[in-house]
């Protein structure tokens, strides 16, 4: 059963449709990337699903329960937990009160004490300056205590308007890894918005992909890559493809000859992503690598798909 479920959700301000239709499920332990155009409606879709705006139709269903109409104050006691764009800390509070502000639902002390210690495992920043008061903390710190006092509440889903929006390029791929370390150990449930299709396919087990109040794409990086869409083809764009894959030559992924009667060749040279575009323009699922004209092997389309989640998983 899914944790999640939207479906054929329509929300207005006032007369503006904001969101046309949308429907999705998330299981539990996935991690769905929400991007899109400014104005696409992420934020309205996180707003929808915690309550804090009414739904015209459709329905939100959390754990087998239909939330549509619940009040917005009892939806974190129900194990959702909401990290805002613009990341919201208390910031007259120390980066500790912040954090145990997270844990206000919970009555359990070890286990407080245990989230605590985590996440100052994971985000050594807020153990140095667990005194200083959050205000004074940096654009990007202050995105890590957003998350930090979310992951506090204990919840069984997290969703988050660009966690990563105000981070420096180094500490994002820092913070992007630590957080996904987390979300495996706690097998948590996560919805996060972000504008950076390489961030949404390195961290996302699903990607969605909004435009103008209507989810066009809703589906594993795998499936995203390989998907007939003109609208996500473009969305994606070659960048996209050329990145994560034509860093890889056919060389370095080719098995040994199978013998099998296959009409098409990838020189020893070509990169993955070349290789990738073909063998889906052929419909086939293996080719015969060749060097100078002669066949030294064979690369099969699950060795290249298998390379590239491992890739987006930064092994
Ligand atoms: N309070 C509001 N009143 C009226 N229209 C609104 C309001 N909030 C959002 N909208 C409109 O709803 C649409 C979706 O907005 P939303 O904030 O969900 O987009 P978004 O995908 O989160 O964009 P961004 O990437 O810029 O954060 C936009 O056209 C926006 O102008
Ligand atoms: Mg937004």
């Amino acid at each position: 059963m899914a944790l999640l479920e939207v479906k054929d959700l329509e929300v207005y301000y006032g007369m503006i449709q904001a969101i046309k239709g949308v429907s999705f499920k998330v299981n539990e332990g996935e991690v769905v990337a929400l991007i899109g155009a400014n104005g696409a409606g992420k934020t309205t879709i996180l707003h929808t699903v915690t309550r804090l705006l009414e739904a015209k139709r459709g329905s939100v269903v959390f754990d087998g329960k239909d939330i549509t109409k619940t009040p917005a104050h009892k939806i974190v006691s129900m194990g959702m937990a909401h990290v805002p764009e613009g990341r919201r800390v208390f910031a007259n509070l120390s980066v500790l009160q912040n954090l145990k502000m997270g844990a206000y639902t919970r009555k359990d002390k070890n286990e407080i004490e245990e989230t605590l210690k985590n996440i100052y495992k994971r985000f050594p920043r807020l153990e140095e300056r667990q005194n200083q008061l959050a205000g004074t903390l940096s654009g990007g710190e202050q995105q890590m205590l957003a998350m930090g006092r979310a992951l506090m509440s204990h919840p069984r889903i997290i969703l988050m308007d660009e966690p990563f929006g105000a981070v420096d390029p180094l500490n994002r791929a820092n913070l992007q890894n630590e957080f996904l370390k987390i979300q495996k150990q706690l097998k948590k449930t996560v919805i996060f918005v972000t504008h950076d299709i390489d961030e949404a396919m390195k961290m996302g087990d699903k990607i969605a992909i909004m435009s103008k109040g209507i989810l066009r794409n809703f589906a594993s990086p795998e499936d995203t890559l390989l998907s007939d869409d003109e609208f996500v083809k473009s969305f994606l764009g070659s960048e996209t493809y050329i990145k994560i894959l034509s860093r890889f030559r056919v060389k370095e992924h080719m098995r040994p000859q199978n013998g099998a009667d296959i009409p098409y060749h990838a020189d020893c040279e070509a990169n993955l992503r070349d290789v990738l575009a073909q063998m889906i323009e052929y419909g086939t699922d293996s080719m015969h690598v060749t060097e100078k004209g002669k066949i030294t092997g064979t690369i099969l389309l699950s060795d290249i798909l298998n390379l590239f989640q491992k890739g987006r998983k930064g092994e």
